[in-house]
């Protein structure tokens, strides 16, 4: 296959812009005519290596559906094949964008009688929760938005911009809980997702009670923090989501 073969389900696009958050981590803002994508959903980025070869990976939109470019948020997976060349790219250069989104975690996806809605959420996988919180409209059937997002530092807890505007904006109804591990960072807890949910520190932390009826879960990132949290809440009496069975959470792993 040579550059001029684009293979199927891909098309260019054009990075427009550029953020650098830490050297590792970065978002990508891209034009690239794709079909339309719901909150929640993710496409491959793909490039053509030297080797001839075209690695594509998946990667979750972070903007609202009607926005004009689409954006991505990335971090380097050390050794990874497809993530540190998608580190060296700058505004101007292209790259390859999936036509057809996928995924399931969408708003449409969630059972009628849920009004707490907890999105939880490590490293890039935060991504998702924004590109929903991009549009809050589409979240008025919620009386309680809750974003997790628990990190290694200070410096991954990305757009707090946004969070500041989301509170500004939607007062009371929105909670944002960052977590970080590996520093003590002030408003901020530390420690892991499974085990502040367990021992009821996330709910203690904004006044918002779990409960069988009205919460429901999203659950997102590393496949370890989304095991443990599905382990978490099983114990506590709530179950999987499924079409055919309206449940409690849902969940998207990284890797
Ligand atoms: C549905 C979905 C959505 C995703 N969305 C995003 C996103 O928005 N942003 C983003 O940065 N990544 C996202 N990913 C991860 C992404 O698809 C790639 O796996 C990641 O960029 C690594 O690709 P690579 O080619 O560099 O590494 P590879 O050569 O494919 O992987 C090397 C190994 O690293 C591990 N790995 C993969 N991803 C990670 C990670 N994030 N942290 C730690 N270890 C990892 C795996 O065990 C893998 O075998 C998503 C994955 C899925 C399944
Ligand atoms: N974040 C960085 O500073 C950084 C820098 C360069 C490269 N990278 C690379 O980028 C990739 C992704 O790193 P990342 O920091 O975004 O994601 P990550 O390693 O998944 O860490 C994100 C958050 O998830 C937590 N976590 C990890 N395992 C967990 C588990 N089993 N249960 C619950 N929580 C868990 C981490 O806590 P713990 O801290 O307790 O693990 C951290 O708070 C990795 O390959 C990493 O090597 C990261």
């Amino acid at each position: 296959m040579t550059n001029n073969s684009i293979p199927q389900g891909l098309i260019k696009g054009t990075i427009v812009e550029r953020i650098n958050w830490t050297e590792q981590l970065f978002s990508l803002k891209i034009k690239a005519p794709i079909h339309p994508f719901k909150a929640g959903q993710f496409t491959k980025l793909a490039m053509y290596t030297e080797n001839d070869e075209w690695p594509r990976r998946a990667y979750s939109f972070i903007n609202a559906p009607d926005d004009e470019l689409l954006e991505f948020l990335l971090i380097t997976v050390p050794d990874g094949e497809l993530s540190p060349r998608l580190n060296n790219l700058q505004a101007g250069d292209s790259l390859y964008v999936g036509e057809d989104p996928a995924g399931f975690m969408t708003l449409d996806e969630i059972p009628e009688a849920a009004k707490d809605l907890w999105m939880l959420s490590t490293g890039t996988a935060i991504g998702p929760f924004l590109s929903m919180l991009a549009d809050p409209k589409s979240l008025d059937r919620f009386e309680h938005i809750v974003l997790v997002h628990a990190v290694r530092t200070k410096a991954d807890l990305v757009y707090q911009d946004r969070m500041t505007a989301l509170q500004e904006k939607l007062g009371t109804i929105f909670s944002y809980i960052p977590v970080v591990s590996r520093e003590i960072v002030p408003d901020t807890l530390s420690g892991r997702i499974p085990a502040l949910l367990a021992s009821g520190t996330l709910s203690k932390t904004n006044g918002v009670p779990l409960d069988p009826i009205h919460s429901f879960f999203l659950i997102c990132g590393n496949p370890e923090m989304v095991r443990d949290c599905r382990a978490t809440l099983e114990e506590l009496g709530y179950n999987k989501h499924l079409r055919r069975q309206a449940g409690h959470f849902t969940s998207e792993n990284y890797w």
